[in-house]
């Protein structure tokens, strides 16, 4: 920290913010298209994308058409896109069964995108809620999670995914060892460069219920809903004991979820460990902002552009956000 030993009018805070080339100069953190990992809902079919009524902007997109989205992507310079699957009702079980099929949704998803635009990278969740019919992360057993079981599910359909492609598993489940499960299960299939990126300190939230929509999960799940194993938004060293056990245990990156109500969180994690760290504006962040816009209540484009500049500036090295694409081609027309 500088020291303020000299005082007023020595010191004149606003000589470096009075003209647009010297706030340029001094500024300390920008976004870059590089910045951000853009989440994608797919869905069965062809030629279309669906409206997502509490994401305005948002499509659910069959295959043919995630295919030239992805190609966008990647020439606006936005280093992943994360793919998120709607999947039949008819096919939803309480184990999730459909999510270890090796030619369902996701997984022909990542081989589309993998084949025609190879130079991005595919994220894909390893979490049984897009494929359960309860919409739980984790199997029920006897009323319960059951945590052992389901992460054995998560190890099979963590192989299924990277065997079609994916690049980056990122365990979105919070089940208890989960990571070191699927570490030791991809490098004893030879997947040794998969990366895991870990939902490490993932709060039980209400921010996740356009989400909920998009892919087809009950909204209110059971009178507990998630917090079972999601956790409580009170806890913060809470957190740095779940990323340090996930890093532990083998993760790559770690990430905070959601992000605006917990960028306490992000700068403790970032600043104790020193890991990629990521962060994740989540679908009711997004709503907010898109809804206040859209309302005329706030510039909703600035709006955006600080939420997700308070991100970098909080420790972030990268963000996954719905409006990745938008963002990526206005910083591209403002440069
Ligand atoms: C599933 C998952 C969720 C999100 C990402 N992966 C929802 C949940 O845990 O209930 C939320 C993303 C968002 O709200 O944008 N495990």
């Amino acid at each position: 920290m500088p020291t303020e030993s000299a005082r007023f009018p020595r010191i004149r805070m606003r000589r470096s913010r009075a003209s647009s080339w010297s706030r340029e100069l001094v500024r300390e953190h920008r976004l870059a298209p590089a910045d951000f990992l853009w989440p994608v809902f797919v869905i069965e079919g062809s030629g279309m994308a669906q409206p997502i009524a509490s994401m305005p902007g948002v499509f659910r997109l069959t295959i043919d058409r995630l295919v030239p989205a992805a190609a966008e992507a990647a020439a606006l310079g936005i280093p992943v896109m994360a793919l998120f699957p709607m999947i039949d009702p008819a096919r939803k079980t309480n184990d999730g069964a459909e999510s270890i099929r090796a030619d369902n949704l996701v997984c022909r998803a990542v081989k589309a995108v993998k084949q025609a635009v190879p130079e991005i990278g595919i994220m894909c969740d390893a979490a049984l809620d897009p494929f359960t019919d309860h919409g739980h992360d984790g199997i029920v057993i006897d009323g319960r999670i059951a945590n052992d079981e389901t992460v054995a599910q998560l190890v099979h359909q963590s192989l299924v995914q990277v065997e079609a492609g994916c690049d980056i598993i990122a365990p979105s489940d919070m089940m208890d060892g989960r990571i070191g499960a699927i570490r030791d299960a991809l490098e004893a299939a030879g997947h040794q460069d998969t990366i895991i990126l870990s939902y490490a300190a993932k709060y039980a939230s209400a921010f996740y219920g356009p989400f909920r929509d998009a892919v087809g999960s009950p909204r209110q799940i059971g009178k507990q809903g998630k917090t079972t194993y999601q956790m409580d938004a009170g806890n913060g060293d809470e957190a740095l004991r779940e990323v340090a056990l996930d890093i532990a245990e083998g993760a790559d990156w770690v990430m905070v979820k959601p992000g605006m109500p917990y960028l306490d969180i992000l700068r403790r994690v970032k600043e104790r460990f020193g890991m990629p760290t990521f962060v994740y504006q989540v679908s009711g962040e997004y709503a907010m902002l898109q809804a206040a816009g859209q309302n005329g209540w706030l510039d909703g484009d600035r709006a955006m552009m600080e939420a997700l500049l308070g991100f970098k500036r909080a420790g972030a090295d990268g963000i996954l956000t719905y409006a990745a694409v938008d963002i990526a081609k206005r910083l591209k027309a403002e440069s």
